[in-house]
Formats: C-alpha cells, sequence, structure tokens
C-alpha cells in the first residue's frame, strides 16, 4: 500500500469549516461527552419539539437499543423544503440532467415543496397512512426525489428497491415490507436505452403474495410509450398530481419513528431490509455533507449514486436538500453519449463538489487521461470516493486528471448500516494518504479486534468494529430485531460489527481491507454470496453453488461461482449462458456471474462443509496458498478444480 502523504491544501484548511485543530477538539468532544456534542449539533435541524434527551444507546447483545433525540419531534420533509421556502425559495434545490444531455432542469425549493406537498396529498388519496410503507422502484428522475419526500413528509416509510433489480426482487421487498403502494415510471432511459421498469413490477405482482398486498401501482410517465395497463391497480401519477391540492401540512413525527427501510445484502439468508430513523438520521446526514464536502451556501454538489442506494438517500437528497444545498441528479450513465459525459457535466452546471465510486474512476482511467475531452473542470473544489477501497493508482489519477492536482479526495467509509459517513479523511483538516479513509467522523469510534474479539492496540490489523452509537446508525432489521442483534452484536459483544477488515497505521489512520464475510463488492454494489448461490440451486440443471469474489480490474470484485451440475446435465457454453441469465433474472445484472466454472466435486471438510478459503485462493489464481487440504474428505478434488480454472485461460 502507497504510503505517500499529501498535506492539507493550506487555502482549502483556512476556508474549510473544520481544520485540524478544530477536528480535534470537536473529536474529543464528541467520544467523550457525545452528550453534549450532539445535544448542540441535533440544533442544526428545526424541531417541533425540541429533545431534551439525547443519547439512550446500548449495543448489549441481550438488548440492542438505540435511540436519539428521542423526546423531540420533526418532520425530515419540512427540514428539507418548508424551513428554506423563506430565505431560499428560489434558489435551485435539484438541478436535473437528463439521460439525454439535451434534457435538464432547474427545480427550486419553492417549486420542489409545491411537487412534493401535492404527491403526499396524492399518496393519502391512495390510502397511505403514517407508517405505511411505500416501495420505491424508480429511475434517477426528480419523481424520485418527490416521491421520497412526499412519503416522509406523511410519515409514511419508504422503501426503494434500486432500479437494477429484477421483479423477482422487488416482489420479496413488497412482500418482506408488506407494502401496499409502489410507486415506478413507466420506462427508465439509460445510456439512449428504454429499459421496461414498470413490465418489471407487473411481474413482481405475478406473485400472489405481493399481489394480494398491493393495492395501488402509481406510474410516472417519463417516456412517451404505451405499457401495459391493469385498471385495478395501476394510476399514472401525472392524473393523481393534477388532482392533488398543493398544500400539505408535514406530519409531526418523533425522532424515532422510522423513516425509512433500504435493503441490503448480509452473508447469510435473504437481503435485509434495515431500518433508519428520523432524528438522528437526519441529524447525522446533513452533518456529514456539510463537514466531509466542505459545503458553502452556492456551491453545486454532484454525487453521482443512485437513490436505490443509501449513498443516494444520504447523499444526493436529505443531507443536501437539509443544508438548503442544490443537488445535482444524474439519469444517465458516463460513457453516454460518449466517455466525456461527467466532464461535460460539472462544466455545463459548475459543479463543485463531485463524489463518485472507485468503478468510475477506474473505467474512466482505462480510456486514458483526455477522456473528458476538453471540459472546463475549473469549478471543482472537492473530489470523494465511496463503495469500496480505492487503489491507490485510481486514487492517483483521479487527484491529478480529475482534480489537477488541487482538490482534495474525500475516500469515505461507511454501510448501508451507518446512515451515513464514518471515516473519512476531511477536506481542510486530515493528509491525505492515496487508498486510506483516514480518520473517524465525530462520534464514530472505530477499533481493531482479533478473532477472538481482543481489541488490539496501535498498529495492528484486525476485524473492524464501532465500539459505541452515533446518531446515524440504523436501528433494526424491518421486523427482525433478534436478527440485527445477532448479525451486528453477538460476534465480538457490546460492539457493533463492521463485516470488514481494516489496517491501522502508526498515525491512527485506517485502511479498509474490504470484507471479511462472505459478502463481495461488485462495483461498489454490495452482494451476499448466499443470495447468488441460492439463486443457481434454484435451476433444475445445478446440484451445488458455491460463490466467491475474485479482483477484477474495474469492478473491484468480480463473481466466481463453482457450480456442480445434477446427474443428466452436460457441461456446455450453452449452460453457462443459460446460468448467467438464471442469475440476473432471479436477482438482476448487477448479480450477473463474471465467471462460471464447472465443478464436479467441490472441496469439503469431512462434516460436508464446503472449504470456501480454497476457492476463493483458486479463484485468486493463488494456487500456492490453498493452505492446509489434508482435512478434506477427498483432497484429489483441489487438482481437478485448479486444472479447470487453468483452462479457462
Ligand atoms: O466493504 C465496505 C465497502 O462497502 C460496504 C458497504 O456497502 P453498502 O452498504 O452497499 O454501502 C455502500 C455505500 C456506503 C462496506 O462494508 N465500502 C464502502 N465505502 C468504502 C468501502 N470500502 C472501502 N473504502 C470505502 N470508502
Amino acid at each position: 500500500m502507497s504510503e505517500k502523504i499529501y498535506p492539507v491544501n493550506p487555502e482549502v484548511a483556512a476556508q474549510a469549516h473544520i481544520d485540524n485543530a478544530k477536528y480535534e477538539a470537536m473529536y474529543e468532544q464528541s467520544v467523550n461527552d457525545p452528550d453534549a456534542f450532539w445535544g448542540e449539533h441535533g440544533k442544526r435541524l428545526d424541531w417541533f419539539k425540541p429533545y431534551t434527551k439525547v443519547k439512550n444507546t446500548s449495543f448489549d447483545p441481550h438488548n440492542v437499543n438505540i435511540r436519539w433525540f428521542e423526546d423531540g419531534t420533526l418532520n425530515a420533509s419540512y427540514n428539507c423544503l418548508d424551513r428554506h421556502l423563506e430565505t431560499r425559495g428560489d434558489q435551485v434545490a435539484i438541478i436535473w440532467e437528463g439521460d439525454d444531455p439535451s434534457e435538464s432542469e432547474n427545480i427550486t425549493y419553492r417549486d420542489l415543496h409545491e411537487r412534493v406537498c401535492r404527491f403526499s396529498n396524492a399518496l393519502k388519496a391512495q390510502g397511505v397512512e403514517k407508517g405505511d410503507v411505500v416501495t420505491l422502484y424508480m429511475p434517477m428522475i426528480p419523481e424520485a426525489a418527490v416521491a421520497m419526500l412526499a412519503c416522509t413528509r406523511i410519515g409514511a416509510v419508504h422503501s426503494i428497491v434500486f432500479g437494477g433489480f429484477s421483479p423477482e426482487a422487488v416482489a420479496a421487498r413488497i412482500e418482506g415490507a408488506k407494502s401496499k403502494v409502489v410507486v415506478t415510471s413507466n420506462y427508465s432511459l439509460r445510456g439512449g436505452k428504454i429499459v421496461p421498469l414498470k413490465a418489471n413490477v407487473d411481474k413482481a405482482l405475478e406473485h400472489p403474495a405481493a399481489a394480494a398486498l398491493v393495492t395501488s401501482v402509481i406510474v410516472v410517465k417519463r417516456v412517451d410509450q404505451d405499457v401495459a395497463w391493469n385498471e385495478k391497480v395501476d394510476v399514472w401519477y401525472e392524473d393523481l398530481v393534477a388532482a392533488a391540492s398543493a398544500e400539505c401540512a408535514p406530519e409531526e413525527m418523533e425522532a424515532e419513528a422510522p423513516m425509512f427501510i433500504l435493503y441490503t445484502s448480509g452473508s447469510t439468508g435473504a437481503p435485509k431490509g434495515l431500518e433508519h430513523t428520523t432524528g438522528g438520521y437526519m441529524v447525522y446526514a446533513a452533518m456529514t455533507h456539510e463537514y466531509a464536502f466542505d459545503y458553502k451556501q452556492g456551491d453545486i454538489y454532484w454525487c453521482t449514486a443512485d437513490v436505490g442506494w443509501v449513498t443516494g438517500h444520504s447523499y444526493i437528497v436529505y443531507g443536501p436538500l437539509a443544508n438548503g444545498a442544490t443537488t445535482l441528479m444524474f439519469e444517465g450513465v458516463p460513457n453516454y453519449p460518449d466517455n466525456s459525459r461527467f466532464g461535460r457535466v460539472i462544466e455545463k452546471h459548475k459543479v463543485n463538489q463531485f463524489y463518485t465510486a472507485p468503478t468510475a474512476i477506474r473505467s474512466l482511467m482505462q480510456q486514458g487521461e483526455d477522456v473528458l475531452g476538453d471540459s472546463d473542470l475549473s469549478s471543482l473544489r472537492i473530489l470523494g470516493s465511496v463503495g469500496e477501497p480505492i487503489n491507490p493508482e485510481a486514487w492517483e489519477w483521479y487527484y491529478r486528471v480529475i482534480g489537477k492536482n488541487r482538490c482534495p479526495i474525500v475516500d469515505t467509509w461507511w454501510q448501508t448500516e451507518t446512515g451515513g459517513l464514518m471515516i473519512l479523511p476531511l477536506p481542510g483538516a486530515t493528509p491525505m494518504k492515496p487508498g486510506c479513509a483516514s480518520r473517524p467522523f465525530f462520534g464514530v469510534q472505530p477499533a481493531l479486534v482479533d478473532a477472538e474479539g481482543v481489541e488490539l492496540e496501535g498498529e495492528a490489523a484486525g476485524n473492524l468494529v464501532i465500539k459505541d452509537s452515533w446518531p446515524g446508525q440504523s436501528r433494526s432489521i424491518w421486523g427482525d430485531h433478534e436478527r440485527f442483534t445477532q448479525t451486528y452484536f453477538t460476534t465480538y459483544k457490546g460492539m457493533y460489527t463492521t463485516g470488514d477488515g481494516a489496517r491501522r497505521d502508526a498515525d491512527g489512520y485506517y485502511w479498509i481491507t474490504g470484507r471479511v464475510d462472505d459478502v463481495i463488492n461488485v462495483s461498489g454494489h454490495r452482494m451476499g454470496t448466499a443470495e447468488v448461490e441460492s439463486a443457481l440451486v434454484a435451476h433444475p440443471a445445478v446440484a451445488e453453488a458455491a460463490v466467491v469474489g475474485y479482483p477484477h480490474a474495474l469492478k473491484g470484485q468480480g463473481i466466481y461461482v463453482y457450480v456442480t451440475l445434477q446427474s443428466g446435465f452436460e457441461e456446455s457454453d450453452e449452460l453457462i449462458k443459460e446460468l448467467r441469465l438464471h442469475v440476473r433474472k432471479e436477482i438482476g445484472p448487477i448479480a450477473s456471474p463474471d465467471l462460471i466454472q464447472f465443478a464436479p466435486g467441490m472441496p469439503k471438510t469431512r462434516s460436508g462443509k464446503i472449504m470456501r478459503r480454497i476457492l476463493r485462493k483458486i479463484a485468486e489464481d493463488d494456487f500456492d496458498a490453498l493452505g492446509d487440504t489434508s482435512t478434506l474428505s477427498d483432497p484429489s478434488v483441489v487438482d481437478d478444480l485448479i486444472e479447470n480454472r487453468m483452462n479457462r485461460k
């Protein structure tokens, strides 16, 4: 790992919200006196009823209980909209940049407020009440943000399903959340291609359990094309908002009222719906957004994520809008109409902060230094990275080619569970080391533990845990608090288990090394190997499947699949294609296996457990590091697997 250090740019530090002295003083207070610290910083929101209690949290596995600001009441939508109307009603809240570069739209706070009020009333008219879950399956269009804010305005809980997930995944999430209303669009547009989004909802509703729940599907007309229509449940978004009043008072919500659910993959079982609540989440999203990106009034801020992921929730919608920022929402892809698109958007809207993922940086990097053409990037001040460890080469390229050697890179480590950024170099405070997430945000107490849970001191490598609660933390898994406790608080007692490994260097900086569990990170998208395996074994040809990650130049990790066929099925290239399609259908294109290898036998212990360590090493071509194979029930299996692996090249 690179140990090169880039000192803080003194000009950046002089103007930044947080310089190093401030960081150290604030960090110390945040961990020594969290009540005083967060009691003060919670005031960045407008509360209907101010809180008097601040922190009430326990990581004790017998009673995991996380409550922040619990006796206060507020509304997330009010904090993102209404409170800005007087001072910045005419300021642009959302710059929407369409897939087609000729399409863009500026939506002011006043416009957005009106649209949200109308859609809030429309949702109510569809029978949505406080506490109900609304499923959103939407492209990156303004209506996605409107729908999120309308849900939170009326106290409904949104559950966004990324538009790249399959009908099966949509159905499972509708069922898991017991959602009655779905919001979607007829089609979506990506890279000039039309994607049939509503048709996927129709297929999801072929599942009887989902169909029994859903009473309306609200459809935005994104593309002027016909779509299959079911009079019983389908209703046009445009008709509903035209008929709705533009006034809707925000619901007064308790700080701990659920705000949204977001499904994410774990190492076992089906994806889990993590629950975030209102007060703590909003305080944390707003504060991290302002400090991490050194956001100042008038800045134009762009996060390239999708609202289907937590990054889109916290850093396209809630954090920026709570801060009264101008946030850019991009419908398209980096390589349409050509590879210079990111540069063109930065130039067109004079973007000051640009927040993207290492996989996007690597794919630009592949195109060469002039990939952004003659785009004017001089408006950029701060760059951000999220989703996976950024390799030092990509970091250096990002710094040099996009940032022109003058913009700090904020490498932000965090998770769906954490609600907001956790470990990052603050631009005016922290010297940067390429590829290093660096130092904890205020209130975050990371630690490293060994396999037994013993805390490691000083320079060390181990399992990354967080020792105490922070306001943005997920409170539970929707409907299954026991699973929440089991997953995050029992491995190392009294600590939150992240599932990541990390190294701490002599300066106390944290370097994230990647997942230590059976979760893989494909282009910054989190994928449970168990999920892909269960999709595969549902195919009639598959007797057994084992999935591991392997290093992939663009995606960070690729999906490597070993399958043992049922007797009677023949190995063939057609079958490989079919299996790949099958996984795409079951989960979605993001789970598409990169390599599929037929494995007549799996390496198993005598008790029948697959030894994934061996499969991982074979997939990595690291044949010399297989370790002890003598405990396998049939060690010769390994030679066959290696031979097959070699034949694939
Ligand atoms: O392994 C870490 C990796 O992404 C995981 C969280 O994925 P998800 O919940 O989908 O959230 C992604 C967006 C926050 C983590 O457990 N990860 C995320 N950001 C980084 C990272 N790994 C290293 N460096 C990062 N900056």
